[in-house]
């Protein structure tokens, strides 16, 4: 078992391979063939030529966008994670706190960062998608469902080649998740701690950041926020 750090307020991590300091199981994430990027959202980023994808793990979803042409560039803490992707347009740095020397047109932060339990976590996240985005650009940023925080229940999901069950182990005011993923006969379990990052504390932290918000994705999963002019 591995011990990480407190990001989603996770604590255990199983499985062959490597870990991120938050607990993210790196080979599965680099076996995963997934796409997270609804058509609505995909359909978005296409408009525009260039994207940050912060906290991109191996860049499953958006090294295909760099292959049509579009000028893509990648952080993640974890190098063992960025391996793989195009030399020269990664970053292995902490997005709390990296400052790249440019704008984006679109900066993207998905799979649910923002559901962190901890405020302080999730406004440096926020601010490190704000001081990328240009004045005429968007920040889009996956969240769970407000809705399934109403009454957390487990589940199971098949996701490309990956099976994943999610079991919920209790709930505060977040809900105490154990994933168990498997890919073949490969298995990986890490357990989050996820916070609902309601509309109404969505509203707050965009009145904080300067930003006006929308539903970006056809649900309420995925938001665009973009810069008060
Ligand atoms: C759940 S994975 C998701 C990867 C990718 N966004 C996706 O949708 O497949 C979360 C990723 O965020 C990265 N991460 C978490 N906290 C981070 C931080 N403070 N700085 C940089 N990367 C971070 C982890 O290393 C991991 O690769």
């Amino acid at each position: 078992m591995t011990t990480a750090r407190l990001v989603y307020g996770s604590s255990e991590s199983e499985g062959p391979g490597g870990f991120t300091p938050d607990g993210c199981p790196v080979e599965l994430y680099r076996r995963a063939v997934r796409d997270n990027l609804p058509g609505p959202v995909r359909a978005l980023i296409r408009q525009h030529s260039s994207l940050l994808d912060l906290c991109s793990g191996p860049g499953g979803a958006t090294l295909p966008l760099y292959g049509e042409g579009m000028d893509v560039e990648w952080v993640d803490w974890s190098a063992a994670m960025l391996t793989g992707l195009p030399a020269g347009r990664t970053h292995p740095a902490d997005a709390t706190t990296v400052r790249l020397p440019r704008s984006f047109d679109v900066v993207l932060l998905a799979s649910g960062l923002v559901n962190t339990r901890s405020d302080t976590l999730r406004m440096q996240f926020l601010r490190t998608c704000v001081a990328h985005v240009g004045a005429a650009g968007t920040i889009l940023v996956e969240r769970w469902p407000p809705a399934w925080f109403a009454d957390p229940q487990s589940f199971t999901a098949d996701v490309g080649n990956l099976r994943m069950a999610a079991d919920v182990l209790g709930v505060t005011s977040y809900a105490d998740v154990r994933f168990t993923y498997r890919i073949g006969a490969d298995r990986w379990t890490q357990r989050v701690h996820i916070r609902d990052w309601s509309d109404a504390q969505v509203d707050a932290d965009c009145a904080r950041l300067g930003l006006r918000w929308a539903y970006a994705g056809g649900d309420a999963a995925w938001l665009a926020l973009t810069p008060v002019a």
